[in-house]
């Protein structure tokens, strides 16, 4: 069972400072002070819907294939919201942890690229990322910024095909090579931090066990308690970007 702390003590910073290999799994929490609605949380777990959608059907992978046009649109209305967003304070301190330690990882559920955006380098986007497209004929992977779309769907730019937003559906498999890294980082931390995500959408949701089941020790960091919390060695009970800069305070 996991201590529940509402700040951070000297024993945290300690294990912080002494860690050497460092992993860190993040969810639509973290960005949820720069305006990005999550998904569930606030003690909510109904997810919520657009245009009398649910948005698990319109992020599925059965509509992609059904009504491409209407995934596009939805998320065309996604990096709408997305577009003025800027990192805040918990995405900030994430990218100085990154240069504090000999191994860190930064694995993200989120596609808002706002880990990159605060200057993060080493993250592994396991849900995709909503500013890239991929085309259904030839694979290739490019980056789709206009918004609004100026076509629907946006066309490959190398060999005009059709193209999809470069994000995991419900129903799809993540992508392999960057969810191995992300296993192996799991596998070899000593710290494994568990941020802003209710920890209820698997693959991603069994890392934080899999690395405990590695000897990691596991530090959530969320305002609520989640699934996650019965496996944490320590939650802290709060908001990430008022609690992760606190592990870069000034050391006495
Ligand atoms: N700081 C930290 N955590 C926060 C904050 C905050 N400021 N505000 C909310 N939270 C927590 C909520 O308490 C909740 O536990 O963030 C969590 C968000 O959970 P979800 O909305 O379920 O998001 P996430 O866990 O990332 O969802 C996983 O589900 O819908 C799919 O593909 C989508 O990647 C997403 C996946």
């Amino acid at each position: 069972m996991s201590t529940v702390l509402t700040q951070i003590t000297d024993e945290l910073i300690s294990l912080f400072d002494s860690a050497r290999s460092v992993a860190v799994l993040t969810g639509a929490g973290i960005s949820a002070e720069s305006g990005v609605p999550t998904f569930r949380g606030g003690g909510d777990t109904e997810i919520w819907t657009w245009r009398g959608k649910p948005i698990t059907e319109l992020s599925s992978a059965e509509l992609i294939s059904a009504d491409p046009k209407l995934v596009w649109e939805w998320f065309d209305y996604r990096r709408g919201m997305l577009k003025e967003v800027v990192p805040n304070a918990g995405h900030f301190a994430l990218a100085q942890w990154e240069r504090r330690f000999e191994e860190f990882t930064l694995i993200t559920q989120n596609i808002d690229d706002l880990h990159r955006a605060a200057g993060s380098l080493n993250v592994l986007e396991v849900h995709g990322n909503i500013w890239r497209a991929r085309c259904l004929r030839c694979a290739s992977v490019f980056e789709a910024r206009e918004c609004p779309l100026e076509e629907n769907p946006p066309l490959c730019m190398v060999c005009g095909g059709a193209a999809r937003p470069d994000v995991v559906l419900f129903g799809e498999l993540l992508p392999e090579q960057i969810f191995e890294r992300a296993e192996e980082a799991a596998a070899r931390c000593e710290l494994f931090f568990v941020i802003g995500t209710s920890a209820v959408v698997y693959p991603a949701a069994g890392l934080p066990i899999a690395a405990k089941q590695a000897g990691a020790r596991i530090i959530e960091v969320n305002p609520e308690r989640t699934d996650i919390s019965f496996f944490a060695d320590v939650t802290l009970l709060g908001k990430a970007g008022e609690i992760l800069p606190q592990f870069l305070r000034e050391r006495g």
